[in-house]
């Protein structure tokens, strides 16, 4: 998740472009740069890091004046946050600039390609060969007007995966073109003056006029003859014209109240994002990323998932999924409190290691243990280039983009996808699980994203019901199986965000003490396993539920559609899609997380930034 702003007016194009980064940075701060075009000649300027160290760079050395240009805040997917990696790429020839968010997975063979006809590479990342290809096209492409817009065209057409991409040429002073598909795009509309964004926070300040752009489109502003879009044959596409009503501070935000709310939303996309690349056309999984041999994960004999706060409850779900994968044993660790108890580790032990921002330093100094033992770590990480993925033999990113909000959403469910991806690679390279067995699986995978938003589409009674729990001041959370990492979660973003206790319980335990907690009333939230779930889960939590239910308890079910065992003992019931039973808490986590946050909005508090929380502990 990049921010990407274009400019074609009369204004000066670099003041335009640095205000939409500054907008935009939070959607990427790994590393920021921009192109101008002036007298027939790109100039470009990048730096690794906060937008802040480019514009010290601008202040010492600036670019030429120039009224069209482009520019770039990266969260870093392919390559390090490295100057070298920084957008804008820039071809060979230097005639093209451009700038790119999303994922092309058909890359390598692109570059290949490149290579094969002498261009030198400059950078590791996919963007790059965009660069190139584009001005081997254009210049290929017959002179006339839209020449760069049907290059990018040519070039759009055999490009795979998630892109949005703006690129300018310098034999072209009028006109900036872009390309997008399965990533964000909009074009803002101003007097004499044109914009792109990766959202209207990128031009909002300059205008209110903007058009949607679909999928597989390709738009060219130009100075005077305006804006044109086609689809990728060229066909002319009229665009959906909409007035912006948001103010800069809302546009950041999405239109969101909080940042938790656009992450929350943001989520079939992230964990679109996170399996994009990884599932192969025959359902194999492919993690070139993971610098482990196939020998070396056939040498493992035992897992641990090692993690702190949500991405420990992460980890919990992970041990279900890898064990009934793999048949290797998995133990789940408190980051905090693995070392000191001495584990035994050694070179058949693979430990994973779980961190959004990948800085945690409980979690760093596990795995500094985990290596000093001669275990194999592997990082599954958000923060492209951080300390832990540095330190660790080997990283599987979750593609989630920047997470703001301190309480985790989408850093959540993106890790507990890549924990899946790695017990299923696991089972594959370990030939424990037979190719069609994997593939199976890879197909439920890729349902998952629109299983959330169906979801997300279905929330309202939940917010009416976390309206009516604001006044409570505890909550006690029911869970069996995969479903009790999802009630200890959901317990710990109702006491991160709206500071009630909360608890989450594995439901057949509440009996052997803690049912005593269960007054007139109290509010306890059961996630119920699937009818289909193994040793009938199902019927034990519905009686469960029958138990609380008894005594007092205001029961709210989580169930799945069609699931009507509940009902008689039900005070409120959240329905989701039907899951396999271990991809279940990728679905059923998503009420919890709204009920949380629609709680705390209501008891007036900072959602985005809860009293006492960092977004990274780097302290143990
Ligand atoms: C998430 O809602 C919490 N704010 C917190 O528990 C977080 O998950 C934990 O601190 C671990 O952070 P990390 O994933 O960045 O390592």
């Amino acid at each position: 998740m990049c921010g990407i702003v274009g400019y074609v007016g009369s204004k000066d194009s670099l003041d335009v472009v640095l205000e939409g980064l500054r907008r935009l940075e939070y959607r990427g701060y790994d590393s920021a740069g921009v192109a101008v075009l002036a007298d027939g000649r790109l100039s470009t300027a990048k730096k690794a890091g906060k937008l802040a160290n480019l514009e010290k760079e601008l202040a010492e050395a600036g670019l030429p004046a120039s009224t069209i240009g482009i520019g770039h805040t990266r969260w870093a997917t392919h390559g390090g946050p490295t100057d070298r990696n920084a957008h804008p790429h820039v071809s060979a020839d230097g005639s093209v600039a451009v700038i790119h968010n999303g994922i092309i997975e058909n890359f390598a063979p692109l570059r290949a390609e490149c290579e094969a006809t002498g261009v030198e590479f400059s950078s590791e990342t996919d963007t790059e060969v965009v660069a190139h290809l584009l001005a081997a096209v254009y210049a290929e492409t017959p002179e006339g007007s839209g020449r760069l817009a049907e290059a990018m065209r040519t070039v759009s057409r055999r490009l795979e995966g998630a892109f949005t991409l703006v690129a300018t040429h310098a034999a072209e002073p009028d006109t900036v073109v872009a390309s997008r598909r399965n990533s964000p795009l909009v074009v803002g509309v101003g007097e004499g003056e044109y914009f792109l964004g990766s959202d209207v926070a990128a031009f909002i300040a300059h205008t209110r006029n903007a058009l949607e752009l679909g999928q597989d489109q390709v738009v060219e502003l130009h100075r005077t003859r305006g804006v044109t879009v086609t689809d990728f044959d060229g066909a002319s596409v009229e665009p959906t014209a909409y007035t912006v009503d948001w103010d800069a501070a809302a546009a950041e935000k999405g239109g969101y109240d909080w940042f938790m709310l656009k992450e929350i939303a943001e989520q079939p996309q992230a964990v679109a994002d996170t399996l994009l690349g990884r599932l192969g056309e025959q359902g194999e999984l492919v993690l070139d990323e993971v610098r482990l041999s196939d020998q070396d994960l056939r040498d493992i004999d035992k897992v641990f998932v090692v993690a702190c706060g949500t991405a420990y409850h992460a980890g919990l779900i992970a041990k279900y999924a890898i064990e009934h994968w793999t048949r290797i044993p998995v133990e789940v660790e408190l980051a905090s409190e693995f070392r000191y108890r001495d584990p035994v580790l050694d070179r058949s032990t693979l430990v994973v290691v779980v961190s959004q921002s990948g800085e945690t330093m409980d979690t760093l100094m596990a795995l500094r243990h985990a290596k000093d033992q001669k275990a194999r770590v592997l990082a599954i990480c958000n923060a492209n280039g951080s300390t832990i993925p540095r330190e660790s033999d080997a990283v599987l990113y979750t593609h989630a983009g920047p997470e703001v909000a301190v309480a985790s959403t989408k850093g959540f469910l993106t890790q507990v996808v890549a924990c899946y991806l790695v017990g299923l690679f696991l089972a594959q390279v370990r030939g424990v699980k037979y190719a069609d067995e994997v593939a199976a699986i890879v197909e439920d995978l890729r349902a998952l994203p629109d299983q959330i938003r169906a979801v997300l589409s279905s929330m309202d009674p939940v917010r009416e019901l976390a309206r009516s729990l604001a006044t409570e001041d505890t909550l006690l959370f029911l869970g069996r199986h995969v479903g009790y990492p999802v009630a200890l979660e959901g317990a710990l973003k109702l006491k991160e965000l709206a500071y009630i206790h909360a608890e989450g319980f594995a439901a057949g335990e509440l009996k052997h003490g803690s049912i005593a907690l269960i007054d007139q009333g109290t509010p306890v939230v059961v996630v119920v396993p699937s009818p289909r779930s193994r040793e009938s889960v199902h019927g034990k939590v519905v009686s469960n539920i029958q138990e609380v239910r008894a005594r007092g308890a205001r029961t709210i079910v989580i169930a799945e559609d069609g699931d009507d065992d509940v009902l008689p003992y039900a005070d409120h019931v959240i329905r989701v899609p039907r899951t396999p039973t271990l991809l279940a808490p990728v679905v059923t986590t998503v009420p919890l997380q709204v009920l949380a946050c629609e709680i705390a909005s209501t008891r007036g508090l900072d959602v985005d930034q809860p009293r006492n929380l960092a977004k990274s502990v780097t302290v143990e």
